[in-house]
């Protein structure tokens, strides 16, 4: 099993689309083991997102994902990484399609709604970030036998 990390931005946050990110990765059929709504630091923003350090959207980027309360959470499943990618659509609102989060929601690119690692390395790295161990809970779902064979 495959573990991967997810932040509804400050935007997903304000236009109340936590509720409806949540459902569906929860309706997919994915574990959610960890969950925290937190206002996030300017070490935490920089430190995520340090791969993009020296791009002329950093500094902005920076600024927005600490402009208010994100959500973040960790969901569990078989090939989670690149199927949440996959719900999530393109960086690009515009490029992304419809049916996938950015693409029903977003219109801007620095205002994408919301985050998942690019691969299960990057997962690895923003979970043990974001996350204490203590706060990832192991539990099994009773409909675990309806999701897998
Ligand atoms: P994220 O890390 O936020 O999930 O987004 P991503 O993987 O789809 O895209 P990434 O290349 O990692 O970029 C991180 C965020 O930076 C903003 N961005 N702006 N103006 C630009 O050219 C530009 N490129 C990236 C986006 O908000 C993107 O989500
Ligand atoms: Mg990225």
């Amino acid at each position: 099993m495959e573990r991967t990390f997810i932040a509804v931005k400050p935007d997903g946050v304000q236009r109340g689309l936590v509720g409806t990110i949540l459902k569906k990765f929860e309706e997919k059929g994915y574990k959610l083991v960890g969950l925290k709504l937190l206002q996030v630091s300017q070490e935490l923003a920089q430190t995520h997102y340090g791969e993009h350090k020296g791009k002329p959207f950093f500094d902005g980027l920076v600024k927005f994902i600490t402009s208010g309360p994100v959500v973040a959470f960790v969901v569990e499943g078989n090939d989670v990484v690149v199927t949440a990618r996959k719900m999530i659509g393109a960086t690009k609102p515009s490029d992304s399609a419809i049916g996938t989060i950015r693409g029903d929601y977003g219109v801007d690119i620095g205002r994408n709604i919301i985050h998942g690692s690019d691969s299960p390395e990057s997962a690895e790295r923003e979970i043990s970030l974001w996350f204490k161990p203590e706060e990832l809970t192991e539990w099994t779902p009773t409909i675990s036998t309806w999701i897998y064979e």
